[in-house]
């Protein structure tokens, strides 16, 4: 089912410290921030070879990481995304074995354009999971 990393998520108290720590320190290139009122998120995306890293910043006061921050105000490891290459296929076969999906269960529209989904951190090693559609992956 799992086709490749696509990101590894940290939530962040300050996204534009974030960048620039990641731009300065580690000599990383940082796309610029996204803002996503549907996910409550902005999101800025280190760009790596081999996959991505999304820094993410609360946005709005229904924010989904904001428990997440008053848990861990330096920021911490939030999610990790796999790619899968039918969405709905996933789910489906998921919901069958038992695994929760968050929310209303219908894929969003992610960071990049493509339908996401995230499944409940207590099925899988305590870390939520981000499914994210990528047609050949
Ligand atoms: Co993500």
């Amino acid at each position: 089912m799992l086709g490749r990393v696509n990101h590894v998520a940290l939530a962040v108290p300050d996204l534009s410290d974030a960048m620039a720590r990641y731009r300065s320190m580690l000599g990383a290139t940082v796309s610029a921030p996204q803002a996503l009122p549907e996910h409550g998120v902005t999101v800025a995306f280190v760009e790596l070879a081999n996959t991505k890293v999304e820094l993410l910043e609360a946005l709005g006061d229904a924010s989904p990481i904001r428990a997440f921050l008053e848990k861990n105000p330096s920021g911490g490891m939030h999610h990790i995304c796999y790619e899968v290459a039918d969405i709905i296929a996933a789910r489906d076969a998921l919901k069958a074995n038992g695994a929760r999906v968050l929310g209303s269960g219908e894929p969003k529209t992610g960071a990049h354009g493509n339908p996401v989904l995230f499944l409940h951190p207590k099925d899988f090693a305590g870390t939520l999971i981000e499914l994210e559609e990528v047609r050949g992956s």
